[in-house]
């Protein structure tokens, strides 16, 4: 028996003490010190709490760099574009993936119709559940299409039943028990070990629970997604350690009332984490939107004072979107600014430097600013379209429906260089826009121009283009 022995840990960063402490020495945050459970000890005696340190197989030894062979099967390539891109070019065999999002994002479907591409792949596949019962998941299956019979459904809440069968194999089509290559686990947070004395979603299940599957995932060679829920802060429930044990983690977000969902790498040891993939939710499951761009412009209105087109970068990729503003006058005594999708400090720093430096009376007028389509844009590349579509607003005046706007504007009113320019450029060429407002910094480092462009330096020039 091992001598039980209390520990306790952050809920938020996984650190560890003897006694119970009010703020966190690792990660600062007051009040997410919490007991840990006795000490466990599995069927074999060994410890495992924590990340362990005997997780890949019993006798390793040291082998030399160039002998270490990458096959390129090593390589899954799903089927679904955005998502293989989004994976760093198909899914990495044995990897740990884990997917966080809102409840009723797209999850479960997302990971339903690659589980529904693997299985048609002749890949082995293992859908496990602990939130629906199998005649739910088959419903939404139906939706979905027609499945092969590579892919088994289990529902489940227990790990050790689920790690049983992991070791000894399910039966597919042939009567030859086999190990499933591929597993999902839908939720984390629903799922327990028996030995763990902790509700399940409980910090020491998850944490238990994870680096359980972390061993079986590695020493099998089995790909293992791990759904997660998030909490209202927006980070996937449990200690943010189960981050760091797995290889990938990818979070799935999106307007609940908007269409369109983004998958996003948020850490991938095997890829890129610029990248994101977009989907749009329709009755028949996801569908990968190829031409962000084209989708946020949709039903764009033309030759309407307020209406400007931006251009996002998600990462590496460009998306074009339209930035919209409505000043009119206030009945109030103190002017109303409300912003959706962009940052409404941002926005009221953008109307003091119109006021100041076009020398706008903005005081008198309420402005409502919006990104259409729901997306919500954290970059300074917005700004100048901002100031455009209150300035195009504000006047009343329509500006060019072909015309790009992007830049960064500063408090003195001069317009900044951005990243990735020539991307944006080559982007709204490609949807077939004419001229483009741009930072005169980066415009003396565009090397082709296949539209007008116009380089600016202050806002008081764009005042004057409009
Ligand atoms: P779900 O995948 O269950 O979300 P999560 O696992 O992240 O909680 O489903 C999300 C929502 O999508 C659900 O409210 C129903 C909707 N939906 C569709 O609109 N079309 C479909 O084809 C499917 C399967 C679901
Ligand atoms: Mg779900």
């Amino acid at each position: 028996m091992a001598k039980e022995k209390q520990v306790f840990f952050c809920k938020e960063c996984g650190y560890e003490a003897a006694k119970w402490m009010g703020q966190c020495p690792g990660c600062k945050e007051w009040n997410s010190f919490s007991e840990a459970p006795r000490i466990v000890k599995d069927v074999k005696g060994s410890r495992h709490s924590g990340t362990g340190s005997r997780l890949l197989s019993e006798v390793s030894k040291p082998s030399k760099i160039n002998e270490v062979s990458i096959a390129a099967e090593d390589r899954v390539v799903i089927g679904i574009g955005e998502f293989d891109r989004v994976l760093g070019g198909g899914l990495v065999k044995g990897s740990l993936t884990l997917v966080g999002g809102d409840p009723g994002i797209g999850k479960s479907t997302l990971l339903l119709q690659m589980c529904r591409e693997l299985a048609a792949k002749d890949v082995r596949v293992l859908y496990v559940s602990g939130e629906e019962s199998l005649k739910q998941i088959k419903m939404r299956a139906d939706r979905i299409g027609e499945f092969s019979d590579k892919l088994l459904l289990l529902s489940e809440t227990c790990l050790d039943h689920v790690e049983e069968l992991l070791v000894n194999g399910c039966i597919y089509d042939d009567s030859e028990s086999k190990a499933p290559e591929v597993v999902v686990i839908d939720s984390i947070q629903t799922i327990y070990k028996e030995a763990v004395d902790a509700a399940p979603g409980s910090v020491s299940q998850v944490r238990e629970c994870t680096s359980s599957i972390l061993r079986i995932s590695k020493q099998m060679g089995i790909s293992v997604f791990i759904v997660g829920h998030v909490t209202k802060e927006g980070v996937v429930a449990g200690p943010r350690m189960l981050e760091h044990m797995v290889d990938t983690v990818l979070y799935f977000e999106g307007d609940k009332v908007a269409a369109y969902r983004m998958l996003r790498a948020v850490k991938n040891r095997f890829g890129s984490t610029n990248e994101v993939g977009v989907f749009e939710m329709k009755g028949v499951g996801l569908e990968e939107v190829l031409n962000p761009s084209e989708y946020m412009l949709q039903g764009r209105p033309q030759d309407e004072a307020g209406s400007i087109v931006a251009c996002a970068m998600e990462g590496t990729r460009p998306i074009m979107l339209e930035v919209q503003a409505l000043v009119s006058h206030t009945s109030f005594n103190y002017p109303k600014r409300t912003s959706v999708g962009v940052d409404p400090n941002r926005m009221t720093l953008l109307m003091a430097v119109i006021e100041k430096r076009i020398g706008v009376h903005m005081s008198d007028y309420d402005a409502y600013v919006n990104v259409a389509g729901g997306m919500k844009i954290n970059e300074p590349s917005l700004d100048l379209a901002i100031v455009a579509a209150i300035l195009s607003s504000y006047r009343n005046r329509a500006i060019d429906p072909h015309m790009l706007i992007f830049g960064e504007v500063g408090l003195v009113g001069e317009v900044r260089g951005v990243a990735m320019a020539a991307k944006r450029v080559q982007e709204a060429s490609k949807m077939g826009y004419t001229s483009c407002v741009l930072p005169k910094a980066n415009y003396d480092q565009l090397e082709d121009m296949p539209i007008k462009c116009y380089g600016i330096q202050n806002i008081r020039e764009l005042a004057e283009y409009l």
